[in-house]
């Protein structure tokens, strides 16, 4: 039964739920691998350095999940996210500092690629005599930026990029990593950005073969999505400082929604925005207040994330500080 937007669902039916979801999933393929990947990205990190303080690491999730209709799927139900909001924070986390595990869909944005054109491959390389490539002239320093940004940061081990695709696939990696992530307390953070699946066919109940167009209408039933937030911070990782976003279309009930999801799902602070202004301004909800981050070119500020970055840094920091007490 749907309840009301608004009201709690009972625990023990979220549990049931949340329980019920993994237990009908398909299981992700080399989850030993993934998993093994995670511990070893956090332990490392969590280790001292220099300055004699572990290094905080945040898991970035971004790009929309996708929700297949068929098993052997050909068909499926997709979510709005072109992987830019996660691709330039975690810039800006790595730059910060951070260790970043980038949970990201399949061929979306990546972090210091940004700049490259739509077809990298076709638009930045060019044919020189009979067997030779090069970089055209006009991408060469976008190009370089990219290569040798990204391997330098996978090489010092602070950066960990895994992807995902399905539904199925993205909560079960963000269930491995948080339990990975409650090792170290609150120096772990996660950034929500990715765009992810309100109603999913739940796989027990999903037709094996491909769907025939031939017997007119398809109806069918899709199950909600437990939220998974809440969960994420009471029983998985719950001294982490955590990040969501809500994403509206209607800028009247943004921040009426933000709210309700700062309280019900106890998140540190919420990034509201909305869609055809998010790459402009966002506001981020607190308990205590609303701060309107904006892209300022005038100041030399190219996009929100850097600013929005700072601000989380910032708050993340004096959290963290408040267990040294
Ligand atoms: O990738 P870009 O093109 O740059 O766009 C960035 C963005 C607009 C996608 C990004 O800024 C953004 O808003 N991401 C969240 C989109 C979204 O799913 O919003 P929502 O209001 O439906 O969900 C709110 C939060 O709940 C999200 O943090 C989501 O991770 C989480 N959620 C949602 C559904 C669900 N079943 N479980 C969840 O945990």
């Amino acid at each position: 039964m749907a309840l009301p937007s608004g009201l709690e669902i009972p625990k023990e039916a979220l549990d049931a739920e949340i329980k019920s979801f993994f237990e009908s999933a398909p299981s992700l393929k080399n989850s030993d691998d993934v998993g093994q990947k995670f511990e070893e990205f956090v332990k490392k990190n969590s280790l001292l350095s220099g300055n004699g303080r572990a290094r905080r690491v945040v898991c970035v999730t971004s790009g929309g999940t996708t929700v297949p209709l068929e098993q052997r799927c050909v068909r499926y139900i997709d979510n709005f996210s072109s992987g830019h909001r996660g691709a330039a924070s975690t810039e800006y986390f790595l730059k910060a500092g951070y260790a970043v595990i980038f949970l990201y869909r399949r061929r979306t944005c990546q972090p210091y690629c940004r700049s490259l054109p739509d077809d990298p491959l076709l638009e930045c390389l060019e044919i020189v005599g009979d067997s030779n490539t090069q970089v055209h002239q006009f991408h060469s320093q976008a190009v370089r930026t990219a290569i040798t940004k990204t391997h330098a940061v996978v090489a010092e081990g602070l950066l960990l990029k895994l992807p995902f695709t399905t539904i199925f696939e993205y909560l079960q990696m963000l269930q491995m990593v948080a339990f990975t992530m409650r090792n170290i307390g609150p120096h772990a953070m996660f950034y929500l950005a990715a765009a992810v699946s309100d109603f999913y066919v739940p796989w027990t109940s999903m037709v094996e073969h491909k769907i025939q167009s031939g017997s007119g209408p398809l109806d069918m039933r899709l199950v909600q999505v437990p939220k998974m937030l809440l969960v994420l911070r009471k029983d998985w990782a719950p001294l982490s400082f955590c990040i969501s976003f809500k994403l509206e279309t209607n800028s009247k009930i943004l921040l009426e929604k933000a709210d309700m999801a700062l309280s019900k799902y106890k998140m540190h602070m919420v990034v509201a925005n909305e869609l055809l202004s998010q790459k402009e301004e966002v506001v981020v909800v607190t308990s205590k207040e609303k701060i309107l981050v904006r892209r300022n070119k005038s100041l030399g500020v190219d996009d929100v994330e850097s600013t929005l970055i700072e601000l989380i840094v910032e708050r993340h920091s004096v959290y963290v500080e408040s267990f040294d007490l």
